[in-house]
């Protein structure tokens, strides 16, 4: 790699972890972004055409599981816009308090490669941790552009799960499972 300057390029943006009221308030922005990223041909549950109104009610349904302490909603804010946003998602089994699912990284295709995934997922893993949570999992299309941002934030490959989901297009797509846990280990009984 050349001389990056990512801390440059993320200067402006700013990281929130958003209460229910919040993404509501953001409704549109958050919207936007999840448009954008499903127009690009992202594999990420929604098929085309995939309208704003759609979008819409894909985050008021995460605003309800955000105030039902359900998940966590973090967003990239660029100019007082959201141009990213990613889910925390616990796990409901009563046997896996300590489990969670990192869910629905997305950052508008205007705004990447300057770092913004790379700073929502190390404020997710942070917030996990803050909250309990020592195990993270996830699932992305093998291949893309997010494998390599997980490898490269130390988290481990599982396998691939070939044609698991659909692109927009209607295209099968293959998908890698990722695990990273967050455990601290502990402190050793020498010296
Ligand atoms: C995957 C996704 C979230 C990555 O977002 P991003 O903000 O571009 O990610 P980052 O900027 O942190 O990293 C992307 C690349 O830019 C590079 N980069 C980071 N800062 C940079 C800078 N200032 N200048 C140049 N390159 C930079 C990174 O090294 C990385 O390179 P690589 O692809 O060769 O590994 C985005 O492509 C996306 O929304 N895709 C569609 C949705 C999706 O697939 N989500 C994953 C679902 S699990």
């Amino acid at each position: 790699m050349g001389n990056l300057a990512p801390s440059c390029a993320v200067e402006q943006v700013e990281i929130r972890r958003l209460s229910a009221a919040e993404v509501r308030e953001h409704l549109d922005g958050l919207a936007a972004v999840l448009v954008d990223c499903v127009e690009g041909g992202a594999s990420v549950s929604y098929m085309a055409p995939f309208s704003h109104e759609q979008a819409r009610a894909a985050f008021d349904g995460f605003a309800a599981e955000v105030e039902h302490g359900r998940r966590l909603l973090l967003a990239a804010f660029a100019d007082g816009d959201p141009v990213g946003t990613v889910q925390v998602v616990f796990a409901w089994p009563p046997n896996q308090p300590h489990r969670a699912e990192i869910a629905k990284l997305l950052v508008r295709r205007s705004a990447r490669r300057r770092g913004i995934a790379q700073l929502l997922m190390e404020r997710a893993e942070a917030d996990a941790q803050a909250e309990g949570k020592t195990l993270l999992v996830l699932d992305t299309v093998t291949g893309d552009d997010a494998e390599r941002l997980y490898a490269r934030l130390g988290w481990t490959k599982v396998g691939v799960i070939p044609g698991y989901a659909l692109y927009p297009d209607g295209r099968l797509c293959d998908t890698t499972v990722f695990w990273k846990s967050l455990a601290t280990p502990s402190p050793s009984n020498e010296g």
